[in-house]
């Protein structure tokens, strides 16, 4: 573990390759930290590209196409810290691409990244909480949050940090790592790194990948 924790303190993520196959998911979100279930009891999700779906999901917006740059649930007040990909059915030109958050924090400056409030598309618990892009926390950096669908500029910094990540991330050159085998392992920093899914060409509609949060590394 202390590789690749120093591996994520130094650049965000980790690619593992073919890692522990003799693992399940669920036994390599627990190898690696301590896994959080973001919605009741489903701690492991399974992504499988849908042309179609429910309209307030990625799957429904885009579809097939290459999805925006985000961080995961970027409208909790506090995001998951890490999000593990595992390669179920993978393909090398359906690559994960990333891009690294303190880039774009140096880009449009801290100072307006801090500043900028959000709020989410739609209240949480009957809340419509107000979020910043940009939270210090305790001794470690920064809390970065990103997702244009999900959230919104409540603000008039905020309309302007929306304005120059938005366009940071039409410059910027992303990453790119191929989850193409099975056991193929992404561990990500959910607080420091965006990631986007790229297209889905056509005969790559059975990729899968399992996906577990966690709230920690072991
Ligand atoms: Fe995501």
């Amino acid at each position: 573990m202390s590789k690749i924790k120093n591996e994520i303190a130094a650049r965000g993520y980790i690619f593992l390759s073919g890692f522990r196959p003799d693992e399940n998911t669920a036994e390599v979100a627990n190898t690696l930290g301590i896994p959080l279930a973001p919605w009741d009891d489903r701690l492991i999700q399974t992504l499988i590209p849908r042309a179609e779906a429910t309209p307030n999901t990625y799957s429904g917006i885009y579809g097939l196409g290459q999805f925006p740059f985000h961080t995961d649930l970027a409208h909790w007040r506090v995001p998951p810290r890490y999000l593990v990909l595992r390669c179920v059915i993978g393909y090398s030109d359906v690559p994960t691409l990333l891009v690294d958050g303190q880039a774009l924090i140096r880009a449009v400056s801290l100072e307006v990244m801090a500043r900028a409030i959000f709020k989410p598309r739609r209240p949480r618990d009957g809340v419509l909480q107000l979020l910043r892009l940009c939270e210090p926390i305790d001794d470690d950096g920064w809390l970065l949050r990103w997702d244009e669908v999900f959230l919104n500029p409540a603000s008039k910094i905020g309309d302007v940090a929306n304005l120059k990540v938005r366009e940071w991330l039409t410059e910027c050159e992303p990453l790119s790592i191929s989850l193409a085998n099975p056991n193929d392992t992404l561990l990500i920093d959910n607080w420091r790194i965006l990631h986007a899914r790229s297209p889905i060409p056509d005969g790559r509609g059975d990729r899968a990948i399992e996906r577990v949060y966690l709230r920690g590394l072991n």
